[in-house]
């Protein structure tokens, strides 16, 4: 199958909080997986706008506090799992005050545990796909004036 390619850009006003995904990117994903708000787990939650939010950071006040690396939730519990990780453990730490690392191979096999459908990853290098998954569609987008690229990738399990 090949890949959608699709390329945006958003304004940058979603200033509360470092690294939020625009509003209309997070419409989109929901429109392109025809998913329900309760269908949505966010694993590095953050403040997002949707969705079941789980962050290891108890001040951005997620739906539950949680480490992305071994989910509370049982396999095929969500349509969608969103993961959008801080870029590298540095930015982890000065944007975010977290201390833990980040390991790669943990939080995507849980992501892709946890989800029964599809799971979408947004970073600003691209993600090999995971195995058993089809990469479905790329979006490539910049926040306005920032400019550099984000890319958000989508994965479906068939
Ligand atoms: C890029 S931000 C997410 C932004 C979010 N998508 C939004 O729209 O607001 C990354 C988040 O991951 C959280 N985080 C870092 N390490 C984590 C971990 N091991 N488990 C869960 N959350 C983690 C950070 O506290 C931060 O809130």
């Amino acid at each position: 199958m090949s890949i959608i390619n699709l390329v945006r850009e958003y304004p940058d006003i979603r200033r509360d909080y470092p690294g939020g995904m625009p509003r209309k990117l997070e419409d989109l994903l929901l429109r392109i997986c025809n998913a329900q708000n309760n269908e949505v787990l966010h694993i590095f939650g953050g403040k997002a706008g949707w969705g079941l939010r789980g962050d290891i950071n108890t001040n951005v006040e997620p739906d539950y506090v949680g480490d992305a690396h071994s989910l509370p939730f049982r396999s095929n519990s969500f349509k969608l799992v969103i993961c959008d990780p801080p870029y590298s453990d540095h930015d982890n730490y000065i944007v975010y005050g977290n201390n833990n690392k980040l390991f790669y191979d943990a939080w995507i096999s849980e992501a892709c545990r946890v989800s029964s459908k599809y799971l979408v990853t947004r970073h600003i290098k691209q993600f090999e796909c995971p195995k058993d998954w089809t990469e479905y569609v790329r979006i490539f987008f910049t926040l306005c004036p920032n400019r550099y690229i984000h890319l958000v990738q989508l994965f479906k399990y068939d």
